[in-house]
């Protein structure tokens, strides 16, 4: 890849699964898809988990904790497994009829059903086994079962039904049209504020474009929901970025709070939808202090060349700085912390949940109002 040129998908093709008709068959089970396999099953089906085509296997599952790569050699951090627990589907059974609000979306044709090490999947992916985390608490309880097989597509898998959803192949058509040559990828699950804005504006002056890809899937349940977070883009963007410069389009994926593994997920995904650029910021995809504060910048050290091919832009924390009167970071301003306002996530909750105003200097007021609203009924 040259950076002149959008990039190119994980693997080298965009692997979209196309929606075929519905087929009788015998010896199929219903399975109503859980909220996470429901995002895995719409990634893979819009080509945003290229070049994954299902569910792994064991082999790459193996392969993928132990060394971050399937077993063809391909770079990829973090298990997509089909996960059950064995009581949950009779042995005859040949075809599973996945469905979501009890309507059919898609067929997995089973072909292999084996089992997951749990603990060492916590340890090696969220790096500890303590069901505090929210993303192995979730790991523990969906069972040690995982099938693979063929999937069949039936019907358009929308985990969000708005304008602004975009598949890979449609935000590639859209940059194209646009006449971006780079593109910079944000992942975000939290409201916007100051300093995401800090990141995004830097951001835009190197790039052509800016994609605003926030993530729409599950998240823990105290996370923003994701109506209010939109809306919050909306008044943002209105006011404050250059349209034709700016992309916003949802990401349906789940978050995993996988910290470091789950900043070179994001990484490959962006790269099919075609970014150039990805930022990453402090404690990307972190939750608690599991993760150091740049650990997900780190990892990204420790990947060979030419295996993943997307530039990080890193930024170090960022802060509203009371005497530079702007946000900074430490790079770029030389007042001590107590002159700095920083708040973290749970404290904005806290702040929404009391009915109280978040600081102007956190959030734009526009965003404010939202989110006051929101927290209000
Ligand atoms: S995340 O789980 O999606 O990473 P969040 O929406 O808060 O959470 O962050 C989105 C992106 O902005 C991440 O790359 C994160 O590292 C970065 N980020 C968030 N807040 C800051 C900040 N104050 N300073 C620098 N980077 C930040």
């Amino acid at each position: 890849m040259t950076l002149q040129d959008l990039n190119s998908p994980h693997g080298g093709t965009l692997k979209e699964l196309s929606v075929v008709p519905q087929r009788r068959r015998s010896h199929a089970v219903h399975w109503e898809l859980t909220p996470r396999q429901y995002a895995d099953l719409e990634m893979i089906a819009i080509g945003a988990y290229s070049p994954l085509e299902t569910f792994m296997g064991k082999s790459n599952y193996f392969s993928v904790i132990e060394s971050m790569h399937l077993i063809d050699g391909t770079l990829w951090p973090i298990p997509i497994v089909f996960q059950f627990r064995s009581e949950q589907i009779e042995p005859s059974a040949k075809y599973l009829e996945l469905t979501h609000d009890l309507e059919q979306v898609a067929t997995l044709e089973i072909g292999e059903i084996f089992k997951l090490d749990l603990e060492l999947e916590a340890s090696r992916i969220y790096g500890t086994t303590s069901e505090d985390h929210p993303g192995v608490k979730l790991l523990y309880s969906g069972g040690d079962g995982a099938i693979t097989g063929t999937l069949s597509i039936h019907a358009t898998i929308l985990g969000y039904d708005g304008p602004e959803y975009l598949t890979p192949a449609q935000t590639r058509k859209a940059f194209g049209e646009r006449k971006w040559k780079s593109v910079a990828a944000f992942q975000t699950r939290n409201p916007v504020h100051r300093a995401h804005e800090y990141l995004h504006k830097i951001a835009l002056e190197v790039v052509d474009g800016l994609f605003l890809n926030p993530l729409v899937g599950q998240t823990k349940s105290d996370d923003v929901p994701v109506p209010t977070r939109m809306a919050a883009y909306s008044v943002l963007l209105d006011r404050y970025y250059p349209s034709d410069r700016t992309l916003l389009g949802v990401y349906p994926a789940a978050m995993r709070y996988a910290g470091p593994k789950e900043a070179i997920l994001h990484a490959i995904s962006r790269k099919n939808y075609g970014c150039t650029h990805f930022i990453v910021g402090r404690d990307h995809a972190g939750v608690g202090n599991y993760y150091s504060t740049y650990a997900a910048q780190e990892i990204f050290d420790t990947i060979v060349p030419g295996e993943l091919d997307i530039h990080i832009l890193k930024f170090e924390h960022s802060f509203y700085c009371t005497v530079c009167r702007q946000v900074a970071s430490k790079r770029t301003c030389p007042h001590g912390p107590e002159l700095h306002v920083s708040l973290s996530g749970t404290k904005v909750r806290e702040l929404l949940t009391n009915g109280e105003d978040l600081p102007p200097e956190f959030s734009r007021p526009e965003v404010a109002e939202v989110l006051r609203r929101a927290y209000q009924s």
